[in-house]
């Protein structure tokens, strides 16, 4: 039955994410552009074929008029797609306010905002609010579409709320709920003000996963700490009532990296990036331009391995591709003069007539582009402070097959469980350790970098985005399947 999987299941299935999987752009009053998002949660779920999935989410676009309202679902139902409109009222207070500055911050073990802690305070409420609002919003568009038997599945921090509108709605709605990032440690976790409604709510769901073990195991923790219930191997258990809780590892579609290898487009990119950087190693970052990401400390970190190791001076070249994010959020702002600030001293320190160390680019870059960069680069530097996974280090591996480079992992990415052997594991605070292993990196044996390759190229085509959402759809109907069983005897 497991290996029956989604492309056997009758099932629809519901997405309900925060972001869509495109973002919409205003051509005309009626007329609407479609572009791919960016972030992990896209990357994997473009991954899953073969089943009758609706995604339900935000545009990323604020639509106040009717007919541009009527034109923008006509365009996204081509894509499978049906949105949820949010003015920019509840976009500032629910999506800026408390999704990026309280929650993400707080998830990624940067805690609460520290800056003007009054205001956070007094605008705590509010955004929390409208955070509910906002769930309840998503909610309502969840039952405009659902049919009895749908399985729907509730995708990260932004929608915590959602699994206890929906189960208020329809007790008998199978609800399963992931989370992208890292849950915290719970002595982390409970410095939220809002903790114990979110983590009731989450409990409404049929099926809780996580990345990892770990996050899976603080989620518990914050439960029997914070709510006093009682975890157990299975989950967390309420007055005999079971929420399923697992650690569900995801992965990507590496076929369609590897296939985007052989277009001619990324064929002509390749060539023209091996041109242009002959007789240079070439080391890439791929990151949004987040302060989980470790930019500033990544390029810090390049910095010293070239005053320790002179000799490498016009010899390699970081490429840094930071794609710009939630560019309303004044810590996003902060960041990115930050990085151009330490990203124009290095250049000036460094560079040559002929060449600069670091080329950094503030955008996104088209598929093929992307592909063609992974393809030809050296050495890949994720540095993340924290992340939930980091697709980009899956994404470079597959991208590898002939070059076999070397991937620079952070330990706090929860990749770093999986591609943790193959890969140079770093503490990305520790600037001296990070040039140790760019050194380390571009001079390594072709049979170490062959041996490491090889193990995690195993790992990130076997492990696919395909089968941790057949593993996590298979798991939920199961969980419900017994509970209803436990109930009839
Ligand atoms: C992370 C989150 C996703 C989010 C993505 C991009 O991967 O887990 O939920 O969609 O970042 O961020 P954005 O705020 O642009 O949607």
């Amino acid at each position: 039955f497991r290996r029956l999987g989604l492309r056997g299941m009758k099932q629809r299935l519901l997405v309900v994410a925060n972001r869509l999987p495109v973002s919409a752009n205003r051509r005309g009053e009626d007329q609407w552009s479609l572009e791919i998002s960016a972030g992990g949660l896209v990357s994997a779920l473009l991954g899953v074929k073969d089943v009758d999935a609706k995604w339900i989410g935000w545009a990323g676009v604020n639509v106040p008029d009717e007919v541009g309202q009527q034109a923008l679902t006509n365009a996204l139902a081509e894509k499978r797609c049906i949105p949820v409109f949010l003015d920019e009222e509840i976009v500032h207070q629910y999506y800026n306010g408390y999704c990026n500055n309280i929650l993400w911050p707080l998830f990624h073990y940067l805690g609460l905002p520290q800056e003007d802690r009054l205001a956070t305070t007094r605008n705590f409420e509010s955004q929390f609010d409208a955070y509910k609002r906002a769930n309840q919003m998503f909610a309502d568009v969840v039952y405009e579409h659902y049919q009895e038997g749908d399985v729907i599945w509730c995708h990260d921090y932004h929608l915590m709320f959602l699994p206890r509108c929906l189960k208020e709605h329809d007790i008998n709605m199978k609800v399963g709920w992931f989370l992208h990032t890292p849950f915290p440690s719970s002595e982390i976790y409970r410095t939220l003000p809002s903790r114990s409604e979110l983590l009731r709510s989450v409990l409404c769901a049929d099926l809780v996963g996580f990345h990892t073990y770990d996050y899976a195991r603080h989620f518990v923790s914050a439960c029997t700490r914070i709510l006093g219930l009682e975890g157990t191997p299975e989950g967390v258990e309420d007055q005999g009532k079971l929420t399923r809780v697992a650690a569900f590892p995801i992965g990507i579609d590496s076929d369609r990296f590897k296939r985007a290898l052989d277009i001619d487009a990324a064929k002509r990119h390749v060539n023209e990036l091996k041109q242009r950087f002959a007789g240079r190693k070439v080391m890439l970052g791929v990151d949004r331009l987040d302060m989980i990401k470790g930019i500033p400390q990544k390029i810090l970190a390049f910095e010293k391995f070239l005053e320790e190791n002179p000799e490498w001076i016009d010899k390699v070249v970081l490429l840094q591709i930071a794609v710009p994010t939630r560019t309303d959020v004044p810590e996003y702002q902060k960041l990115t003069s930050q990085v151009h600030e330490i990203v124009g001293r290095i250049n000036g320190r460094f560079g040559t007539l002929s060449a600069v160390p670091i080329h950094h680019l503030d955008r996104s870059l088209d598929f093929h582009a992307l592909c063609a960069l992974y393809a030809v680069t050296d050495v890949a530097l994720v540095t993340s402070l924290r992340d939930g996974m980091n697709l980009v280090s899956y994404e470079y591996v597959a991208c590898q097959g002939s070059k076999k480079g070397v991937l620079i992992l952070s330990e706090f990415a929860g990749a770093a469980q999986s591609l943790g052997a193959g890969a140079i594991l770093v503490n990305p605070w520790n600037i001296t350790e990070v040039a140790d292993s760019i050194k380390h990196a571009l001079t390594m044996t072709s049979d170490e970098r062959e041996k490491r390759h090889r193990h995690n190229y195993a790992h990130v085509t076997t492990h696919t985005a395909q089968d941790w959402a057949e593993t996590f759809v298979c798991e939920l109907n199961d969980t419900v399947a017994e509970a209803l069983m436990r109930t009839r005897q």
